[in-house]
């Protein structure tokens, strides 16, 4: 058995849009998502999340869910339109009850609450009536709606997560429009990816001086990142892996721990890269208490010197075109229902990634998990290829951490099945099997093994 560090924390995660329905329950105001789900031919078979795992009417019974497995740590996003039903002035007192009432909840099990304060769900408002992330407006706004959570909640988070995954609302909903907004651009992304990144660091810079100092609390960001290794030693493949590494998890994370966007998307973008003022990269610089990672996947890359079209691009972790590299798998590697490789030492190797490019920093996985064709026989689901999955990519962090990265804690995407974005309710990642008719949720084998994992802090090696 593989044993853990004693203070390790073991947790799940969701997210706002995916979880919770109620879509306008309570005085919520519309977001992005609401409207992008009814645009036809948007979704899978024409899903939307109206209802969703119908959380909000169900949170008292999930929380006890989550207590039934033992998780020490749930991370869930605040729905930015519920608390702010037209996205900024008038605070929806129902809104921030919800929350209270989850928070309290979580804290009387003795499990931390670790809030994202933007999921992706975008208060429609700020998208029709302000530009949303191509407007720099959308900076303070943000900053307001993060001062109303901070004011209501900062009394009892320890930690905060300010936005998920600038990249893939970025490159998804303004690159390659299979998200919303919904835009096609090859400019908007890194557009809109400037403007987040300000809004994050000036959310860190307001909780540093009005909020942290009440519960000494931390703050950072989730960043995804799949793996990219080399296809050959060769140093074109070596260097092409490295640039696709700049251009997903660089673009974010280098001016956060470095100060400045990498050097190769400086050069290779030229005007379409904003730039930062010196002012700017002071603010942005240090805006993170800890390295959040979500992670998912990994691909081989090699250097091409044409653009070329990836039969899924938002796969290919960006712009193909601006890049030169190709990414391709492994016949061997297993494959889960979402067409993602299953490659545990890529976590592995990212994790050393960032331990050395960004100065060792204590760091998170915020979401690691799979998709699989659960099915529900005699009232089980027997996952086993999510046992498995779990198991492999646990067994990497922990041989990561003997060797020195300073990874803290680790969270299951996800705890129950939910609305997979524009793949609607056709991917079930959940440990616990949503029943979409009837909301009922049922533990999958692996909520009962995760359970053991977490009593017994650790991981059966793998043979
Ligand atoms: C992440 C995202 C989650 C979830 C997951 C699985 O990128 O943050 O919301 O959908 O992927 O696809």
């Amino acid at each position: 058995m593989l044993l853990f560090p004693k203070d390790f924390l073991w947790g799940c995660s969701t997210s706002a849009y995916q979880v919770e329905g109620a879509w306008d329950q309570d005085g919520k105001g519309p977001s992005v998502w609401d409207v992008f789900t009814q645009i036809p031919g948007k979704i899978n078979i024409g899903h939307d999340a109206r209802i969703a795992a119908d959380h909000y009417n169900r949170m008292e019974r999930d929380v006890q869910l989550m207590a039934d497995i033992g998780i020490r740590a749930y991370r869930f996003s605040i729905s930015w339109s519920r608390i702010l039903p037209q996205g900024q002035g008038k605070v929806n007192k129902m809104g921030i009850a919800f929350y209270s009432k989850l928070i309290d909840l979580l804290l009387e099990k003795d499990i931390t609450p670790w809030p994202t304060l933007f999921h992706w769900d975008l208060p429609l408002t700020l998208q029709f009536e302000k530009d949303g992330l191509l407007n720099p407006y959308i900076v303070d706004a943000f900053t307001e709606y993060a001062d109303v959570c901070f004011y209501y909640f900062a009394d009892r988070i320890k930690y905060w997560l300010t936005l998920n995954e600038p990249y893939v609302y970025a490159m998804l909903g303004y690159g390659f429009g299979c998200m919303a907004p919904g835009r096609k651009s090859m400019t908007e992304p890194y557009l809109a990816a400037h403007h987040l990144l300000l809004a994050h660091a000036k959310i860190v810079q307001l909780f540093r001086e009005k909020y942290k100092h009440i519960n000494n609390g931390k703050i950072s960001l989730p960043l995804n990142c799949d793996w990219r290794e080399p296809l050959t030693y060769k140093p074109e493949d070596t260097a092409a892996a490295q640039r696709a590494l700049d251009f997903f998890l660089g673009w974010f994370a280098d001016p956060i721990f470095l100060g400045d966007y990498p050097e190769s998307m400086k050069v290779r973008l030229g005007d379409r890269l904003p730039a930062f003022s010196t002012d700017e990269k002071d603010m942005v610089r240090g805006s993170a208490d800890f390295f959040a990672l979500n992670h998912y996947t990994t691909h081989y890359a090699e250097a091409c010197s044409e653009g070329f079209e990836n039969a899924v691009p938002w796969e290919n972790g960006g712009f193909a075109e601006d890049q030169h590299v190709k990414l391709s798998s492994d016949p061997t590697w297993e494959k889960t229902e979402m067409g993602w490789n299953v490659v545990p030492y890529g976590l592995y190797k990212l994790l050393h990634w960032i331990h050395k490019r960004y100065g060792q920093p204590e760091t998170y996985i915020t979401e690691n998990g799979c998709a699989f064709n659960d099915q529900l026989d005699n009232g089980c689901v027997n996952d086993h290829q999510r046992i498995e999955f779990l198991r492999g990519y646990i067994s990497e962090c922990h041989k990561a951490i003997g060797e020195g990265v300073k990874l803290k804690g680790y969270f299951v995407w996800s705890l129950l099945d939910n609305f997979e974005w524009m793949l609607g309710y056709s991917k079930r990642f959940g440990l616990y099997y949503v029943d979409f008719q009837t909301a009922k949720r049922i533990p999958k084998a692996s909520a009962h093994w995760y359970c053991n994992l977490i009593k017994s802090n650790s991981v059966q090696e793998l043979k």
